[in-house]
Order: structure tokens, then C-alpha cells, then sequence
């Protein structure tokens, strides 16, 4: 199953545009399963709320994976890939994929800690692939909070060996032709 994680939060998004240009040259041959983010109720762990972080403490203590916080999490280990999208938002990545990325690293459920402290990992994806695109041009180091971020979880929490990431910048700029730019960038992949 591959898991396309949709964090493009607008109608008309570029970002989806280019994530279902990558979906069509993949030519995934198993199931597709969409997750869009917009549709979605997602909460940050919190003292309070939907997914109080002591709930969350007590079952990774108890390792009762039980209470819905971690529903997220299961389904993201049971993937064989990954395919996230989501714009460029602000040097970073949208609040909500970040929440959605606090709930699917549960200890326990998608990675969990050994005798001597390393992390071993709960996911079965070997691939992971992170579409964006962003309105500015692209400066050094601008995607350390967005691909970035993903790429230290994926390589870090889930050992995950193929960790790639699709960009298109500048889509904002002026006379820009989107549609070419969402090109190069799978062409440059
Ligand atoms: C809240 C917000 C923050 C943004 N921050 C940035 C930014 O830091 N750098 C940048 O180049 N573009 C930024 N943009 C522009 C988006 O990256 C750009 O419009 C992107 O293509 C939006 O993707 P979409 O068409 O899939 O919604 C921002 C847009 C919004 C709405």
C-alpha cells in the first residue's frame, strides 16, 4: 500500500497538481490509499484536548496503543511507501502536517528505543518521497524545515533508505509558467 499523505490545503493547489503528476510516473501497481489532511481533524499533542500528552505518555509506558491519537501512526507503519505533499509555508512545512508528523512518530507504534538508546524501526516503507512547491525562488538551506525535517525522521526514527524529495520553486513569481515549472521539477528528481 502506498500512503499518499495530502497536506495541500488549498483548492487549485500546485503542490496536489505535481503530487499527482509524480502518482501517474510512478505507476504504483498496489493500492493507493489518500489521507488528505484538509479533511481531516488533526491535534498536537497538548496538556489538554483530543490528544493529552500524559495519555500519551501512559501508553507508551503501558504500551496500550489503544486510544484513537495513534490510529495516524498505525496506518503510517503499515505502509510499504510514503508520499507526502504539502506547500512551502513560511521556511517550514503547514502546522497541520506537523501535528499529523507529532501523532504518526508515536514511540512504540512507528519506532521505539533499544538497550543502548538507538532507534529501531516500526515502519515498513523503504521509500519516501516529498512533494512541495513554493512561491519564492529557491535560497540555501530554505527547505531545512520542510524536506528536511521529513528527511531526519525518515533516515533517523524509520531507517528509511530512499528519501527524495520533489520541488518546484518560484511558482509565484511573476509571469511564472507553473505548468513548466512542476515539470522540471519531476524531471529533475
Ligand atoms: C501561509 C503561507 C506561507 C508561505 N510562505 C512562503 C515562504 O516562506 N516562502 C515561499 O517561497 N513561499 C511561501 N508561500 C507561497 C507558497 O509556497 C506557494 O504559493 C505554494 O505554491 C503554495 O502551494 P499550493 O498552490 O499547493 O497551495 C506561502 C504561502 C502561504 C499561504
Amino acid at each position: 500500500m502506498l500512503l499518499f499523505v495530502n497536506a495541500c490545503l488549498r483548492d487549485g493547489s500546485r503542490t496536489e497538481r505535481l503530487a499527482r503528476m509524480w502518482l501517474e510516473r510512478r505507476a504504483y501497481e498496489g493500492e493507493v490509499v489518500e489521507l488528505s489532511l484538509a479533511e481531516l481533524d488533526v491535534n498536537p499533542l497538548d496538556a489538554l484536548g483530543a490528544n493529552p500528552l500524559a495519555e500519551y505518555s501512559r501508553s507508551v509506558a503501558d504500551a496500550d496503543y489503544g486510544h484513537p491519537m495513534f490510529a495516524l501512526a498505525k496506518q503510517f507503519a503499515q505502509a510499504d511507501e510514503v508520499l507526502i505533499a504539502a506547500p512551502f509555508w513560511n521556511y517550514s512545512l503547514p502546522a497541520k502536517l506537523h501535528a499529523y508528523l507529532e501523532l504518526v512518530c508515536s514511540q512504540g507504534v512507528t519506532f521505539d528505543i533499544d538497550e543502548t538508546g538507538g532507534y529501531v524501526s516500526l515502519v515498513k516503507a523503504q521509500r519516501i518521497t516529498y512533494v512541495q512547491t513554493a512561491g519564492g525562488a529557491k535560497v540555501e538551506a530554505a527547505d531545512d524545515h520542510s524536506f528536511g525535517y521529513v528527511r531526519t525522521l525518515a533516515l533517523r526514527f524509520w531507517h528509511v533508505s530512499q528519501v527524495t524529495c520533489v520541488s518546484a520553486w518560484g511558482v509565484d513569481a511573476p509571469g511564472a509558467d507553473v505548468e513548466d515549472l512542476l515539470c522540471a521539477a519531476l524531471a529533475e528528481q
